[in-house]
């Protein structure tokens, strides 16, 4: 038997490089080792968004066309959305009757968002609440592994945790599930930033040749290079850095022709745009592909949300018995 893996993601606006090889990529591998559940965490995108929501539902389709579109078989694996598998709040009704508040006040993750995510009111009872609910989405699952970034470290430590103490209080019914930490390669936006929605500095999964070629253009490089037989310094250049991941074999002589000057900037980001759309245009035509019959995507999130509930509901009867309510009405 496979061991069960479950991740998701918020569905809050279109997917970029930075979820192609943070997350992606690796989700698709680990379609062949693992029994895998990927959901379109909906609940979590309203804790943030629930000021403006109107958009959830067309992300979670456009994600779902993402996802697919760069190589999640729908047919090996269980893709879901969370708000309409119910059990996930059901336990999470649970939990929240014995996380202790301090647990999640000193969540660093919640410290760092509240003040990451300064333009919006964070300071609710859903949001507190976030790694309970995302314990939820594991646990009702009894899922073994975990795939997610080094920023989900601690909601999987505070998982475990949940784990433990219903086990303790209830009796044994969950497994402490194992963070998969994903080797994410460290790409950063088009201005040598962090990705960020606020600065719209990333290339999407969706973008056509032109708007890639415009953002490559427009890639931050080495600011002491101005000329072509200037020496660079590749470590600090942008497009230097995407080569690394996206050509890496490549890189080692980009490295070095460039800080021996022996490179210019713009032959750098042309070669660059080249290899982006080769990568990408495929994703963007068959996502675009999928959204011309969204009736077809709505019906496999139709049979995953059933697949899902076969587990849910299983997990969420024993819930019941040990806790000792209503099982059988
Ligand atoms: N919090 C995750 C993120 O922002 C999304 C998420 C919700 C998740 N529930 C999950 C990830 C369960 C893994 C498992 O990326």
């Amino acid at each position: 038997m496979q061991k069960k893996l479950l991740s998701g993601m918020r569905p809050t606006g279109n997917l970029h490089l930075g979820h192609l090889v943070g997350a992606l990529d690796n989700w698709i591998k680990l379609q062949e080792k693992f029994e895998c559940f990927y959901m379109v965490a909906d609940w979590h995108a309203l804790m943030s968004e629930y000021e403006d929501p109107k958009n959830i539902e067309k992300n979670s389709i456009e994600m779902l066309a993402d996802w697919i579109s760069c190589g999640i078989d729908p047919k090996r694996s269980t893709v879901f959305v969370q708000s309409h598998v119910k059990e996930h709040l059901e336990l999470d009704m649970v939990f929240s009757c014995f996380v202790p508040l301090p647990l999640l006040e000193r969540n660093p993750t919640y410290k760092e968002q509240l003040r990451e995510m300064s333009g919006r009111n964070l300071m609710t009872y859903g949001f507190l609440g976030y790694p309970v609910l995302q314990a939820s989405d594991i646990l009702v699952y009894r899922a073994q592994v975990v795939p997610v970034g080094i920023d989900q470290a601690a909601h999987l430590e505070l998982t475990r945790e949940i784990a433990r103490k219903f086990n303790n209080l209830y009796g044994k019914l969950f497994p402490e599930p194992e963070t998969l930490l994903t080797a994410t390669p460290k790409l950063l936006g088009i201005d040598n930033r962090k990705m960020s929605k606020s600065f719209r500095n990333f290339i999407t999964l969706s973008d056509n040749p032109h708007t890639i070629k415009k953002s490559v253009m427009a890639m931050i490089t080495d600011p002491k290079k101005i000329r072509l037989d200037d020496i660079g310094h590749p470590q600090v250049c942008t497009v230097c850095n995407y080569y690394k991941v996206f050509a890496p074999e490549m890189s080692d002589e980009i490295f070095s022709t460039c800080s021996e000057g022996k490179r210019g900037c713009i032959k750098c980001k042309e070669a660059l745009t080249d290899i982006l759309i080769q990568r990408l245009e495929p994703i963007r035509r068959k996502r675009e592909k999928l959204l011309d019959d969204k009736a077809a995507l709505t019906d496999i999130l139709r049979k995953g949300n059933e697949k899902a509930r076969d587990i849910t509901s299983q997990t969420m009867s024993e819930v019941r018995k040990k806790v000792g309510i209503f099982h059988d009405l």
